[in-house]
């Protein structure tokens, strides 16, 4: 990747954004952790992009895995005292996953949705997830990563073969294939100012967020975290990006784990 491209595209849409391109990192996730060690507050903003992870994270203990020179995958360092609202880990997310599907439509001409809760899908498929670690010192988080992941100029081949199926690329969708600097300088453009939603204004980042989802009201889910699995009709995603079920006549409310829609309530 240009770096120096990249960042004259980004130019004054985020006014001294500092970009570390490395060609290859075990993961930005933890290159953007590891820079809280050494910086301390200084690390704030400043954003990791690799040409290759060694150890890609995903969630609940997943790996990301993405194709050198087809995929992004991104890290944003953001300091808790800018982001110590109550819902900033959850929300910080879903504004990664905003500013992806944003760029993918502008960039792309692609239309997606989010599914909680955090990836970006179209056909039923993801072509992007996110997702927010935290550096803890005792009790307190003093740092915390954004990662992005993105399928773009990704072929059939280069997708693992389990996720065969549910995984797709911005190429295999409408055949189009982007330079990786302008579409990661948008993705930047658009992210800056969702950051800034999700830590100081949850409202309306929920409202932001609110037609993008691909669950509709009464639509039936089933929901897997470790102790178990819920099954309940949707309601809503609250504004700490909490997910609403009707469960039995119970309202649930379930704060992480991975969603399967089940039936569309027509
Ligand atoms: C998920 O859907 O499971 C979240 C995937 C997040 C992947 C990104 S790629 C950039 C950043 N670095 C990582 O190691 N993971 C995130």
């Amino acid at each position: 990747m240009d770096v120096e491209r990249l960042k004259e595209l980004v130019g004054s849409g985020w006014p001294g954004c500092r970009i570390e391109y490395y060609e290859e990192l075990t993961s930005t996730n933890a290159a953007a952790l590891s820079r809280f060690d050494e910086l301390g507050e200084a690390a704030h903003e400043s954003v990791f992009i690799a040409g290759r992870q060694t150890a890609g994270r995903g969630r609940s203990g997943r790996v990301w895995y993405t194709t050198p020179g087809r995929g992004l995958t991104l890290s944003v360092a953001l300091y808790p005292r800018e982001t110590s609202g109550p819902g900033a880990l959850s929300l910080l997310p879903i504004a990664g996953a905003i500013a992806v599907l944003r760029t993918l439509l502008d960039m792309g001409g692609l239309r997606c949705c989010l599914k909680w809760p955090n990836d970006v899908v179209t056909n039923e498929r993801k072509i992007s997830g996110t997702m927010v670690e935290a550096r803890w010192r005792g009790k307190e988080v003093y740092g915390l990563a954004l990662g992005i992941g993105v399928n773009l100029n990704q072929r059939l081949e280069d997708l693992p073969p389990e996720t065969t199926g549910r995984a797709t690329s911005l190429f295999l969708e409408t055949g189009t294939e982007l330079r990786l600097e302008e579409f990661t300088a948008a993705l930047l453009v658009h992210l800056r100012p969702l950051i800034g939603k999700a830590i100081g204004d949850p409202a309306e980042m929920a409202l932001i967020a609110a037609p993008h989802w691909i669950h509709k009201k009464g639509d039936l889910l089933e929901v897997c975290f470790d102790e178990g699995v819920t099954r309940g009709a949707f309601q809503e995603i609250d504004e700490a990006g909490t997910l609403h079920l009707l469960s039995k006549g119970r309202a649930v409310a379930v704060r992480y784990g991975d969603v399967r829609r089940l039936r569309r309530l027509q």
